[in-house]
């Protein structure tokens, strides 16, 4: 019989192999990638990034990021989630879908709105889509079908807000969004 797969919280992995996995899923120039420059800087959300193991060994990834939605009428703290990987040879496998259902949960105890950038085909299954986010300032070139945010109610996170990593003078959330 197989090894159970393992979910658990993110930091009880070597960061190295979380390196390694996303390497190979993403390639080297992951860095250079908008999802990447959105949560340079910005604090990861522990309770909500997890791993998968199996025997030992890394076979999915899910982190979450705490950025700022900034309109010039108001400014929001949102959750950016992702990367989001499972192991090539272990594509189909639900480990994507059980990693998304943990970090959401545990996003929806904080009613943090979820933004991503991603397939919607993917992602639409969790209530993610592009519908509100055409208006939204990235810090580097994206498709507009990829931007995608969980709309829940009482998020209502339209317009031209720029998206990142909190400023040095932007502390302070205000409530109009
Ligand atoms: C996206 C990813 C995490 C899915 O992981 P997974 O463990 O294979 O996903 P699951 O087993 O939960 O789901 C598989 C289902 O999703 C579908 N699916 C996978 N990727 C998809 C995509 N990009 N668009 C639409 N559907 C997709 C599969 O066809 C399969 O459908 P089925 O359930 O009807 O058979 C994985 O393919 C991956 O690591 N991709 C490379 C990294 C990436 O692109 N990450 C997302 C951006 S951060």
């Amino acid at each position: 019989m197989d090894t159970p797969v393992d979910f658990l919280s993110h930091d009880s992995v070597d960061p190295q192999a979380v390196t390694g996995l996303l390497d190979l899923c993403f390639g080297p120039a992951r860095m250079k990638r908008t999802a990447s420059l959105l949560r340079a800087g910005a604090p990861r959300i522990e309770a909500a990034s997890f791993v998968a193991t199996q025997s030992d060994a890394l076979v999915g990834s899910v982190e979450c990021w705490e950025v700022e939605w900034r309109h010039p009428q108001a400014t929001r703290r949102i959750a950016l989630l992702g990367p989001l990987v499972s192991h090539p040879d272990r594509r189909g496998e639900k480990i994507g879908a059980r990693l998304m259902d943990l970090a959401l949960a545990e996003l929806d105890k904080s009613r943090l709105p979820v933004m991503l950038i991603g397939d919607q085909p993917y992602y639409g299954r969790w209530g993610f889509s592009a519908q509100h986010t055409g208006e939204w300032i990235l810090p580097g070139p994206v498709d507009r079908d990829r931007l995608l945010l969980r709309t829940r109610i009482g998020h209502r996170l339209r317009g031209p807000a720029t998206v990142g990593a909190q400023g040095p003078n932007t502390g302070r959330e205000s409530a109009a969004a």
